[in-house]
């Protein structure tokens, strides 16, 4: 453990490295990329140029740093991430990579302010901080393994191709040697790790499993990423190129945003975000069950016909669905009328649609703990 005197400097030093955590991040990224190019294999390209990598490593650095004492508190915080590593297939051999271009950025954008006594201070609390992911990931690499899945990336075959709409395609993926799939839990996610032609390193993306459970296929369900320039990378990719019968590495489902056990929970899911939500609903059994689905128009919203239908086998069901393009929009009104006041909430889409989803729901009195969402990217602050 860290001595009091070190706890002391962390805790003071902390705010300022609040104030300069993105610019010490990407300089951080910067350095470490161009002495360490062989990790563009593992991190996406596109979180680094919007910024929203080096923002969630700020964040999480900075609540570190504040929780010192207690790093218990942000035990949640690391499980999400450590799950995300895992699937990416993060190893101990490169937590000393990072520290070391970590804590030149934290010297070279504090400048002479960075002492040689916070620098070591840094550098211990790196070390407790890395330690715990190093040993949580450890854990999760080792439960993959006895729940039938496998360490790093395994060789998956496209056994079909399904358009499901305009915009969305789904995948169904079986192990090319011929293996057992392993159980994952709904709402779950893999990472596919694509070699594209013409470029010079691998992408790697997540893709929700998008039904429930089973033994036969991993099914994901892609959006094509079409409308803003550049076009996305590998959703063309995969909609373009990738064939039945063509192979992709595939890492074993990871990912702590999983249904619990509440008799009545609610989903609001926004364009793609629908992905883990219908896994979720596929797999409920008796519950009293809310789904609000929100898509632009009737030619893109995805998997409407499965949900209504697993919704009208159960007892206690209500769907809804709202179409941007006829200015319908989730409101208060709509919660208020469909969300049991003790439900549990599972939110999942477009980053300002969550953040106006999980605000109505905290005005209509849902408190923290029984609203869940997922980021289709690194995990922001919402509010
Ligand atoms: C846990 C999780 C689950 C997910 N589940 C699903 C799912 O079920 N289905 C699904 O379709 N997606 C899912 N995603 C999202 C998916 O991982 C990809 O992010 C998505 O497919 C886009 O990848 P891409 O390579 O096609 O696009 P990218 O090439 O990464 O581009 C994405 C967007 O960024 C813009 N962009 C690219 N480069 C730049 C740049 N240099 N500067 C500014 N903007 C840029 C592009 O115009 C595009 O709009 C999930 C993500 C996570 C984290
Ligand atoms: C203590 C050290 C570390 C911290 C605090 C940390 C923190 C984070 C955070 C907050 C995320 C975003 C998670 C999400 O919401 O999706 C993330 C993702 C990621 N991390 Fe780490 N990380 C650490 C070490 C490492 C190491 C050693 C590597 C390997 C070189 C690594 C590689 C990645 C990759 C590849 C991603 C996904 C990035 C993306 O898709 O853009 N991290 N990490």
């Amino acid at each position: 453990m860290l001595q009091q005197q070190t706890m002391e400097i962390i805790k003071q030093t902390a705010p300022v490295l609040e104030v300069h955590g993105v610019t010490i991040t990407k300089t951080f990224y910067q350095n470490m990329f161009e002495a360490h190019p062989e990790l563009l294999n593992i991190f996406n390209h596109t979180n680094q140029a919007q910024g929203r990598q080096q923002t969630a490593l700020a964040n999480t650095v900075y609540a570190a740093a504040v929780h010192i004492e207690n790093l218990q508190a942000i035990l949640p915080a690391v499980m999400q991430i450590a799950h995300k590593h895992r699937s990416l297939g993060i190893l101990p051999e490169h937590y000393p990579i990072v520290g070391k271009y970590l804590l030149g950025a934290i010297q070279e954008v504090l400048g002479d302010a960075a002492t040689p006594e916070i620098i070591d201070a840094w550098e211990q609390a790196y070390g407790v901080i890395a330690d715990i992911f190093i040993q949580v990931e450890e854990e999760l690499y080792q439960q993959t393994e006895q729940d039938g899945g496998w360490r790093l990336f395994k060789p998956f075959k496209v056994a079909k191709k399904e358009v499901e709409n305009d915009l969305v395609t789904s995948f169904y993926l079986v192990p090319e040697d011929g293996s057992t799939l392993p159980n994952y839990a709904p709402g779950q996610y893999i990472s596919v790790r694509t070699a594209i032609p013409g470029e010079q390193y691998l992408a790697n993306r997540q893709y929700t499993l998008s039904q429930a459970p089973n033994h036969d296929a991993f099914r994901i369900s892609v959006k094509k990423e079409v409308e803003a320039t550049p076009q996305g990378k590998v959703s063309n990719y995969l909609h373009d190129t990738l064939q039945e019968g063509d192979v992709l590495d595939v890492s074993a489902p990871a990912g702590v945003f999983t249904l619990g056990e509440s008799q009545k929970v609610a989903f609001i899911s926004g364009g793609i975000g629908v992905t883990p939500l219908n896994s979720m609903l596929q797999a409920t059994t008796d519950q009293e069950v809310t789904f609000i689905q929100c898509a632009r128009n009737e030619n893109v919203v995805t998997f409407k016909d499965a949900i209504k239908q697993k919704l009208q086998t159960m007892p206690n069901a209500n769907y809804e669905v709202l179409y941007s393009d006829k200015e319908q929009y989730i409101n208060a009104d709509i919660i208020k009328n469909t969300i049991p006041q003790d439900a549990e909430v599972y939110v999942c889409g477009p980053v300002p649609f969550m953040a106006s989803a999980v605000q109505l729901l905290k005005e209509q009195g849902f408190t923290e703990d029984r609203i869940h969402y997922e980021f289709f990217g690194p995990a922001l602050q919402l509010a």
